[in-house]
This record gives C-alpha cells, sequence and structure tokens, in this order.
C-alpha cells in the first residue's frame, strides 16, 4: 500500500485522527510558551518573535479543534465498550479537553493585541497573553495526561480493546459465525441507537432513571428502580420491556412520544429471549477479516 493510502486509512478512523492531530496541541503549547514570553520581553525591537507566537497559537488553536471532534467521533465507536473506570477517565479526558481551542484562543487573541501601537494596549495584552499561554499549557498537560492512561492502560481506541474487556472470551469467539450477533449487530444495536442511546448513554444517563444502555454490563446493574433492566432469556421479567409496553404514558419509553412499533419490541424480545448477546462496537470501519 502506498504510504498515502495508509495515512488516509489510518486518517478515516476517528480514534486515530484523534491521536494523530492530538500530538499538536501538546507540541505547540511547548514550543510556543518560551516565544510568547520573549515576545512580551523584547517583542517591539524583534517583531518576528510576536509573529511565531501568533502563529504558533493559531496553530494551536486550529488542532485543538480537530482533536477535539475526533475525539468526539471516537466515543461514539468505542461506546459501551470500556470498563467503567476507563469510562470515568474518557469522561475527564473529554470535559478537560473541550474547550482547549477556546482557552487557546484567550492568548492568541491578546497576542494579536500587542501588535496594536499604543503601549497602553501592548504592554498588558503581551503579560496577559503569558498567563494565557500558561493556563492553556496547563491544562493540556492534564489532557494528555488522562488520554495518555486511557491508551497505555485502558487500551482505549486501540485494536487490542477488546481483548483487554474480553479476555479469552467473546473476543476468541467468531463473531460472524454466531447468527444471535449478526441479529444483534443488524436489528438490535439499530433499535436502541435510534430510540433510546440520546437519553440513555454515559453522558446522560443520570437524567434518564440512572441508566445506561450503552452496554450489557450497565444493562445488567439496571437504573434507579434497582432492577436490571435486561434480564437474559427472561423478557417478560426485562424492565425495558415492561417500559416500552407500559400503559401509563407516563411511564411508558420513550417519553412523549409514540409506543415504540411492535415488531421493534418483539425484535427486542427475541433478543432478551435469546440471551442479550452484546457485540462490542467494531473499532475501524473495514470488517474484520479472518
Ligand atoms: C427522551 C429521553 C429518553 C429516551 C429517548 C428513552 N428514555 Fe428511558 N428513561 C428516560 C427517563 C427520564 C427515565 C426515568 C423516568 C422513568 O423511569 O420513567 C427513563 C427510564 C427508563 C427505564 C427504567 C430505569 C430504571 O431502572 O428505573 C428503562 C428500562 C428505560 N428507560 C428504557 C428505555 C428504552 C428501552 C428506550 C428506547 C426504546 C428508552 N428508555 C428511551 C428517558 C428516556
Amino acid at each position: 500500500m502506498l504510504p498515502f493510502d495508509q495515512f488516509l486509512e489510518a486518517w478515516n478512523q476517528p480514534a486515530m485522527r484523534h491521536a494523530m492531530v492530538g500530538h499538536f496541541p501538546i507540541v505547540l503549547s511547548v514550543i510556543g510558551l518560551p516565544f510568547v514570553i520573549l515576545a512580551a520581553l523584547w517583542g517591539r525591537r524583534v517583531t518576528s518573535l510576536r509573529w511565531i507566537a501568533v502563529a504558533t497559537y493559531l496553530l494551536l488553536v486550529i488542532s485543538a479543534y480537530v482533536t477535539r471532534n475526533a475525539g468526539d467521533a471516537a466515543h461514539d465507536a468505542i461506546r459501551g465498550s470500556l470498563s467503567d473506570e476507563a469510562h470515568e477517565l474518557l469522561e475527564e479526558h473529554e470535559d478537560l479537553g473541550d474547550n482547549v481551542w477556546l482557552l487557546a484562543l484567550i492568548p492568541t487573541v491578546l497576542l494579536g493585541l500587542s501588535f496594536v501601537p499604543k503601549p497602553k494596549v501592548r504592554h498588558p495584552a503581551a503579560w496577559l497573553a503569558v498567563i494565557g499561554a500558561l493556563v492553556t499549557a496547563a491544562r493540556i498537560a492534564e489532557t494528555a495526561d488522562h488520554g495518555g492512561r486511557l491508551v497505555y492502560e485502558h487500551a482505549a481506541g486501540t485494536p487490542d480493546q477488546w481483548a483487554l474487556m474480553f479476555p479469552g472470551g467473546e473476543s476468541d469467539a467468531q463473531p460472524t459465525d454466531d447468527a444471535r450477533l449478526t441479529f444483534f449487530r443488524n436489528q438490535v444495536r439499530p433499535i436502541l441507537a435510534e430510540y433510546c442511546w440520546g437519553c440513555h448513554n454515559p453522558k446522560r444517563y443520570k437524567r434518564a432513571g440512572g441508566l445506561d444502555q450503552t452496554s450489557i454490563a450497565a444493562l445488567l446493574r439496571g437504573g434507579m428502580s434497582g432492577q436490571p433492566a435486561v434480564v437474559p432469556g427472561r423478557p417478560s421479567e426485562s424492565l425495558m420491556i415492561q417500559k416500552l409496553r407500559h400503559d401509563d404514558e407516563e411511564e411508558r419509553m420513550p417519553p412523549g412520544d409514540d409506543p415504540l412499533p411492535e415488531d421493534l419490541i418483539g425484535t427486542l424480545e427475541r433478543w432478551i429471549a435469546e440471551g442479550a448477546v452484546w457485540e462490542p462496537p467494531q473499532l475501524s470501519n473495514t470488517p474484520p477479516d479472518s
């Protein structure tokens, strides 16, 4: 394969794209900081210092923005396939990284203001930019630390992720040979994604009866009621089915909407009756060749 094709293939996977672009903000925040300080000290005489500082921070803003968006997409791709501990770390990582690009925009604008000829504007702007750059660098360092731990301690977003999560067991099973996995992948997962995951996901589940539905572990654990949402082999005892068929409109899922069509409820019932087999999401866009 041509190197460029390889590059494109990696780029098209959100987790890879996130990793590739995500190192730019780290490097740029380290390279940029001395230039911002030097620009505050000697920027008036050596204007190239200010130009270098502005250019570095502009690149930082852009790369941080791309990194965040790729990270969101990567999260969607691996949703439901992380341990609770890894998930918590990922939530923190997302919270930290969400606004890095905006944070980096502050020193960038201040550096821009330091070009204003009036000393009354130029001086404070240049020194405030130093503070902004320090805060940005600290935030990036903390975000990167979380990201590094996710990858190296939890294999998040890497092909080893399944093996780590399901040692020996499910990752060895040939997903393509098991009709129940195909059924889950083609029939069940799309229903959950379309009708349930909007609320019952790791970010919002606290406001949705405390029930996350993006992993089988969370479904078995259940929500506020303390009852498992899914009891494998027993659809009628599964709160999920009871909530879908509830007579009371206030109680019925999805709330404030028409009831789920009966054939879709039937699909979920069959899935539970057959053991509620769950497949972690594919990490790459290409089907695994085996
Ligand atoms: C618009 C947001 C929203 C959507 C979409 C939604 N739910 Fe809910 N769900 C909630 C809220 C809020 C609660 C808590 C209130 C309640 O139990 O009625 C809840 C509670 C539940 C519970 C009970 C959890 C517990 O242990 O108390 C189950 C089971 C459930 N939902 C299943 C589903 C299923 C299955 C779908 C998809 C067909 C779905 N929900 C779609 C908001 C939503």
